[in-house]
């Protein structure tokens, strides 16, 4: 999820094109740079690392020009480094890029084939190459950019400047988002509104496929087929840190409703329904390395064990490979068993957790092979492990974590697809019935957010809980964890999640009248949805409050239950995706009942680098 701004207008670019990144840096910043325009001459500065870098290099030497484009980078491919960081440009095209290009390998290949040479081992350097090869076909400026996407598979918006073209800015997207802002005299583009807030409150959204010319004049857009468009001009009423919310109230919110897109992201290119196979980048295991594995040792801490614990059950499922799933905080320190012959899995959103980062060491150390599923590319575990497969859920930036957890149960499902693949364990037939479910999640996770009423008049009702308890059996045992984890964390208010089968054995003591108790109840798989209704009748039988989470189609259980929330049925092994998602509504509107600081919860840190 990078950060594009872009400026055309009479004054010098280059400040302003700093000024409106800083209002993108939550979109995420492993590296930034920017490139100006003057006298049909490109200036580049480019910078690793924090915004201000970027900003030093800028005021160290101004590059001159009144227009120019600038980019704020959450690396997708490729490390940071000032080579990766964007504008990348070509022959005189300078490009800046938000969004996934799928078939950027062989692009890349065709043209080097006509004797391109690539400086980055990024995807969206691809653009500035092809849109070069359009203009010397004779093509202006707007038609080359129109005409270079029509190479491209995947997501963007992209904005471009060439030297042959002075005086306009080109910009285009296709499922990542592009704002125009329009003022007297000057023009802007950027990913969100934030950038532009302190220049114009006048905006245009740009729609799928839309391409605008900005001159510092006029901008003009045409649709998909190149036809004039009028889209709407809004009038933004927003403060700027409500626009970084996107209009939510908190980061939490919004990275809740965030989820569809993420997780999007995240099969975005890897899904190879046809072979029945999952293309992962950087995976390096040779086939008879993955048919000699003995074991799946994954380390985490927090909600990334919680993953763990649903993705054991899908490797194991499909791979039909042993998994034990670590507190990486014990497994260091307790002279762990580890072969050659095991694979461990570090699993962490920041990548920088220090007791998963020690374990993933330790495991390395005793001879396993490595591997991380992380959402921050060139952060320590991805550095460590010997393959990475990123979950692409751009920046999380509420302490809580949403939707890191259900696009690493994504990786996961589609890990042990590949894993089941390899070791013969999963059949084509299988896998692409498998992969039919994964492609249908987006959907499925947007439906369920639908359930956000009826969450709230649940958190009405039971804020003043001084307990809460959560039940699952099977693949919903993780999710009763993980949504005790959420309300605990943020509302402070105390509450344990248990696997159903576990609640005679001592919680039950619990049960009275002013005990809420969540039971995650789909209707798959039928051994646990059988089991657990004799759960929800030894809470009934005990005057406990019973809030069901069930599938839509459930008519047995409302019966039982003081409050049931509806959630779409979907595969067993896939549920945790779905059903987690009231529950992190549940613990949201709870806590900001309360008046937490639901973005900055008391004692809590983003990522604990630290023992
Ligand atoms: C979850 O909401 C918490 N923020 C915390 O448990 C977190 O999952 C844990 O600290 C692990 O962080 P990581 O995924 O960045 O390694």
């Amino acid at each position: 999820m990078c950060g594009i701004v872009g400026y055309v207008g009479d004054k010098e670019s280059a400040p302003i094109l700093v000024s409106g990144l800083k209002r993108l840096e939550y979109r995420g910043y492993d590296s930034a740079g920017l490139a100006v325009l003057h006298r049909n001459q490109l200036n580049v500065v480019r910078a690793t690392g924090k915004l201000r870098n970027l900003e030093n290099r800028v005021v160290a030497e101004p590059p001159k020009g009144t227009i120019g484009i600038g980019h704020t980078r959450w690396a997708t491919h490729g490390r940071p480094s000032d080579e990766n960081a964007h504008p990348h440009t070509y022959e005189g095209v300078a490009v800046v890029h938000n969004g996934i290009i799928e078939n950027h390998l062989e692009l890349k290949a065709t043209l080097k084939g006509r004797g391109h040479a690539f400086s980055s081992e990024t995807d969206s350097e691809v653009f500035a190459h092809l849109i070069s090869e359009e203009l010397k076909r004779g093509l202006e400026l707007p038609k080359a950019v129109r005409a270079a996407i029509t190479h491209v598979k995947g997501t963007y918006a992209l904005a471009v400047v060439a030297e042959n073209d002075p005086e306009h800015i080109v910009c285009t997207k296709d499922a990542s988002p592009m704002v125009l802002g329009l003022s007297e005299g000057q023009n802007f583009v950027a990913s969100d509104v934030p950038a532009l807030l302190e220049h114009t409150r006048d905006v245009i959204f740009l729609e799928e496929g839309d391409l605008a010319v900005l001159s510092a004049a006029k901008a003009e857009v045409f649709d998909r087929q190149g036809r004039p468009v009028n889209r709407p001009i809004r009038r933004i009423d927003w403060t700027p840190m409500m626009a970084e919310k996107g209009g939510h109230k908190h980061f939490m919110h919004k990275e809740i409703h965030e989820q569809p897109r993420a997780i999007a992201d995240t099969l975005r290119g890897r899904v190879l329904r046809t072979q029945g196979d999952v293309h992962l980048e950087g995976f390096n295991l040779e086939p008879e390395v993955v048919k000699g594995l003995t074991k799946v040792t994954m380390l985490a801490c927090g909600t990334s064990w919680h993953s763990g614990l649903a993705g054991k059950l899908m490797i194991e499922s499909l791979a039909r490979l042993p998994v034990e799933v670590e507190l990486a905080s014990e497994f260091r320190y307790r002279d762990p068993i580890v072969e050659k012959s095991h694979l461990a899995i570090a699993i962490s959103q920041s990548g920088e957790t220090a007791d998963t980062l020690a374990a993933l060491k330790e495991a390395k150390a005793r001879g396993a092979r490595t591997m991380a599923v992380c959402n921050v590319i060139g952060s320590a575990m991805t550095r460590e492990a010997d393959f990475t497969v990123l979950t692409n859920a751009g920046p999380e930036i509420g302490v809580a974590s949403t939707k890191a957890f259900t696009t690493q149960l994504v990786a996961l499902y589609m890990l042990a697809v590949k894993l089941g693949r390899m070791r013969g364990t999963l059949s084509l037939e299988a896998a692409q019935k498998h992969l039919t479910y994964l492609t249908e999640v987006p959907k499925m996770v947007e439906d369920v957010l639908r359930c956000e009423p009826e969450v709230k008049k649940v958190a009405r009702a039971y804020l003043g809980a001084r307990d809460f308890l959560f039940l699952g059996r099977g693949p919903m045992h993780s999710v009763a964890l993980e949504g005790a984890l959420k309300l605990k964390e943020i509302s402070y208010i105390h509450a344990e999640g248990y696997a159903g089968g576990e609640m005679k054995h001592g919680p039950i003591a619990l049960i009275d009248e002013t005990l809420p108790v969540v039971v995650i109840a789909p209707k798959e798989p039928k051994v646990a949805y059988e089991k657990i209704l004799g759960n929800i009748e030894e809470v009934r039988a005990r005057g406990g409050k019973v809030i069901a989470i069930i599938d839509e189609g459930d008519q047995h259980v409302p019966g039982l239950a003081d409050a049931v929330i509806r959630i779409p049925s979907a595969p067993a092994l896939l549920a945790p995706v779905v059903a987690t998602i009231p529950l992190q509504l549940l613990a949201y509107h709870v806590a900001d009942m309360r008046g937490n600081d639901v973005d900055q919860p008391r004692n809590l840190a983003k990522s604990v680098t630290v023992e």
